[in-house]
């Protein structure tokens, strides 16, 4: 991290720093000339929500060809239709991954490799687990292992099949991947540190969904950053994303109230929360504005933050 990232680090972890981000940062334009035609781009959790408005961006810049990664045969059929009668010209498939299934990660990334070019990758499918859920298949808490475990697997299994469709264009730019953060890790309650880390993210005893959420987040940011240090940014650029508060996605804002807790947290979103769309051009801006200046980086509110 440069000497002005960290001298800017305080602020932007700071609460009134979320707040100046939520209400003072405005979306910057993608520059005109972008255009992504010919390109192929995958977007998981793409049938709702910041994904869903991902795809939609991406395709309102030319975007070609474009693969809906989602759980649920029926919701992402339900959204490729919607993206179809928008954009008739494009290609859009629907293709299962199931980010709680080590074998479902592993048969998406197989198939990503019969695809004869991949451009884009946005990793978005992640969610806060309003209850301890653990996985039986892999004995992990669901949080963790969508957002961090599953989503670290699917990019080291993505990053050689990238490496290896890279456009061979001249001037052709690297293939980007990006996977989406958020700015609760800067909150994350801290690890106990000599031991462990991973089994304090499936603790049952004092589960609190923000606390699991923004650690699991926290992970994900070390994670790429250190990958990052493995991966030259001539072959593909690798970054990581914040949309922002976001209202009116599934993620907390359209959620039926049940507590006190829920009431007080769905007026926080609604007063501070940005739109989805607002929220997701800060999302393209990493994926499409950005270049090599941004690997290994978190990019959030249209730049390159500590
Ligand atoms: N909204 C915000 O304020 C905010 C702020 C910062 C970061 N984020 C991040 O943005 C991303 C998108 O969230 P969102 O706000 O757009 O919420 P959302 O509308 O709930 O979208 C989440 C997407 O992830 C998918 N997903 C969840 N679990 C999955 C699994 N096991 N396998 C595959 N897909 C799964 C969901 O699929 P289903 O529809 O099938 O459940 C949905 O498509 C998340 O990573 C979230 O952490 C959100």
């Amino acid at each position: 991290m440069s000497q002005y990232l960290e001298s800017r680090a305080a602020f932007e972890s700071h609460f009134v720093g979320f707040l100046y981000r939520q209400w003072l940062m405005y979306p910057k334009p993608i520059p005109r000339a972008t255009t992504l035609k010919g390109q192929t781009a995958i977007v998981t959790g793409a049938n709702s929500g910041l994904g869903y408005e991902t795809a939609r961006q991406l395709l309102q810049l030319g975007l070609t060809h474009l693969i809906v990664g989602v759980r649920s045969q029926a919701r992402g059929d339900a959204a490729a239709a919607k993206l179809r009668d928008e954009f008739p010209g494009s290609k859009i498939w629907v293709w299962i991954v199931d980010m709680v299934s080590y074998d479902s990660v592993t048969a998406f990334a197989r198939r990503c490799e019969t695809l004869p070019r991949i451009d884009i990758v946005l990793l978005n499918a992640g969610l806060i687990s309003i209850e301890f859920t653990l996985i039986k298949a892999t004995q992990h808490e669901q949080t963790g292992q969508v957002n961090y475990l599953s989503t670290a697997l699917l990019t080291v299994l993505l990053l050689p099949i990238l490496k290896s469709k890279k456009s061979s264009s001249p001037g052709a730019q690297p293939p980007r991947l990006s996977v989406v953060a958020s700015d609760t890790f800067y909150w994350a309650p801290p690890f106990k540190t000599g031991g462990p880390v991973l089994p304090q993210l499936d603790e049952i005893e004092g589960f609190a969904p923000m606390k699991v959420y923004s650690r699991s987040k926290l992970l994900q940011m070390m994670f790429f950053s250190r990958l990052a240090e493995q991966v030259n940014a001539d072959d593909v650029v690798v970054n990581v994303c914040n949309p922002g508060l976001c209202r009116d996605t599934s993620f907390g804002g359209s959620k039926k109230q049940t507590s006190l807790g829920d009431v007080i947290f769905w007026f926080f979103i609604n007063i501070n929360g940005r739109t989805v769309k607002a929220g997701t051009s800060a999302v393209v801006d990493a994926l499409v504005a950005k270049g090599a200046e941004s690997h290994g980086s978190y990019v959030s509110d249209w730049s390159i933050q500590p």
